[in-house]
């Protein structure tokens, strides 16, 4: 696994959005390339600084694919906090992306499990996901794939923690009891089948994910310490999020990244 650290959020951000469109471009254009998205504040920058690739001429989304990780059961597509209303206005309608290859759970299907079902064959039907983008709770939650979700989850229901619905109530005008309790996420499995694995971690709020991500056991009960199996899993993250690393990790990954680099 990669660590890389940046100084800034702002320097994470350019760094994963540099590192996307560079793996868009050498992308061979017979086969589109299939990209997984979260949403969230920490993808924010991200979303910012592609657009102004886009905009630059840099990067074209023309031929790319992308599948969202969740959506909240229950929230039609037109809520303002969807994960579709999310994605469009700060992603998708800035960019060059065709309708037709954007991929978001649909969290009022009237058959949830058939939806997830779908999703999945979906995903399959392109070959796999190139490369999944993601952010992680605080928990350790990956998507919402909440602390003691099977390693071999593929994409389902989940019940969201207390913990989670509280976090998430900043988008619900901070009232927990206007957060949806269930939503369909891609499994851990899916994640864990992509050819590369990017995970932005920033702020002092992240900094125990962190901690454990990179330093703990493999373990359920941090989802996003299954990224130490994936042969491609790359972290990204800000000076803010490694306060509970050891001096030793902090600067082992610094020494290696200067060498890569
Ligand atoms: C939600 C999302 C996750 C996201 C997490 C952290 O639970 N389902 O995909 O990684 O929140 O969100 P934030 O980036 O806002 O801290």
């Amino acid at each position: 696994m990669r660590l890389i650290i940046q100084d800034t959020y702002a320097q994470a951000a350019s760094w994963i959005a540099q590192y996307v469109a560079h793996r868009i471009n050498v992308h061979t254009k017979e086969k589109p390339f299939v990209l997984g998205l979260p949403t969230g504040s920490s993808p924010l920058g991200i979303y910012k600084e592609l657009i102004c690739l886009y905009r630059e001429g840099k990067v074209s989304f023309n031929n790319v694919v992308t599948f969202n990780m969740d959506e909240y059961i229950g929230l039609h597509s037109s809520h303002p906090q969807s994960y579709h209303t999310f994605m469009h206005d700060n992603f998708f309608s800035s960019i060059d992306i065709r309708p037709e290859n954007i991929n978001i759970p649909n969290g009022l299907a009237e058959d949830v499990s058939e939806e997830c079902l779908r999703y999945e064959e979906q995903i399959a039907k392109y070959g796999g996901i190139d490369l999944f983008l993601g952010g992680v709770g605080e928990d350790g939650h990956i998507a919402f794939n909440e602390p003691g979700s099977s390693f071999q989850s593929v994409t389902r229901v989940k019940t969201l923690t207390q913990p989670t619905v509280n976090a998430n109530a900043r988008f619900f005008d901070d009232k927990p009891g206007l957060v949806p309790k269930k939503a369909i996420t891609v499994g851990v499995a899916t994640i864990m089948q992509a050819s590369e694995v990017v995970i932005m971690v920033n702020g002092h709020r992240k900094a125990r994910a962190l901690q454990q991500a990179v330093e703990g056991a493999v373990s359920h009960m941090w989802p996003i310490t299954v990224l130490q199996m994936h042969p491609k899993g790359i972290i990204v993250c800000d000076e803010e999020a490694v306060s509970e690393l050891r001096v030793g990790t902090y600067k082992y990954f610094k020494d290696i990244e200067r060498v890569v680099n």
